[in-house]
């Protein structure tokens, strides 16, 4: 599977020529100044929660590519009210197969707020099988005990973390939770994007490893094998 992290907790994942794009924050980045948005291409793009650093580019990305978007109910009836048809409702605790791919969603514990202010349902977390593997998509959360479970739906080939502190687990958090959900690699994500959220990735990376954890940290803007 292709990994390729742009920034943030925007990240796509490529097999078997499908794309599927998580929680598009492009414009307006401060990691990603000059990115032109008119080059991404994806099949579908999954939504974990509304807030506008994963939701920012989506209307506009959806209209570009006609990709499906999987996302909380109300992020849809907002979608479909802001011109985006193409769209799959879902709610934590559900799954649906989507052929190309197997999603299910899962508790996390976080807010949603859309950018206008409006409701946005509950944020999610994502299992998803896709290609050759399954992974495990935390979305914005704090570490939970509610991710005991997910060894029992999934045997992971890797999870992908937010590690930035302060609107979600830390990175020592986050250690505790790839160990919960039995995921011996890890890409961290969430941090060094602005202020509140700005970590010593060195460290972050013994968090993981004083367990056996693989922590990729990946560039901005690469994608990469995983
Ligand atoms: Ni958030
Ligand atoms: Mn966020």
């Amino acid at each position: 599977m292709k990994f390729h992290f742009y920034a943030h907790s925007t990240f796509a994942v490529t097999a078997n020529d499908k794309t599927i794009l998580f929680d598009p924050f492009l414009t307006g980045n401060p990691k990603l100044e000059g990115f032109d948005v008119s080059t991404v291409q994806c099949d579908y793009i999954l939504i974990s929660h509304a807030h506008a650093d994963h939701i920012s580019d989506c209307i506009a990305l959806a209209k570009q590519t006609g990709a499906q978007v999987i996302c909380a109910w109300e992020v849809h009836e907002w979608l479909n009210k802001n011109g985006v048809e193409y769209t799959h409702p879902m709610n934590t605790g559900g799954s649906w197969d989507f052929i190309d791919f197997k999603v299910k969603c899962v508790v996390a514990h976080h807010s949603s707020g859309l950018p206008d202010g409006s409701y946005g349902g509950n944020p999610m977390g994502f299992i998803v099988w896709f290609g050759e593997q399954c992974f495990y998509y935390a979305g914005d959360t704090a570490l939970t005990i509610d991710m005991s479970l997910i060894p029992t739906w999934a045997q992971l080939d890797f999870a992908v973390l937010p590690i930035g502190d302060n609107f979600t687990m830390d990175a020592k958090d986050a250690a505790r939770a790839a160990q919960m959900v039995k995921a011996n690699k890890v890409v961290g994500i969430h941090y060094d994007t602005f202020g509140f959220i700005e970590i010593d990735e060195n460290k972050a990376k013994q968090e993981f490893a004083a367990h056996g954890i693989e922590c990729i940290l990946p560039e901005i803007n690469t994608s990469f094998e995983i």
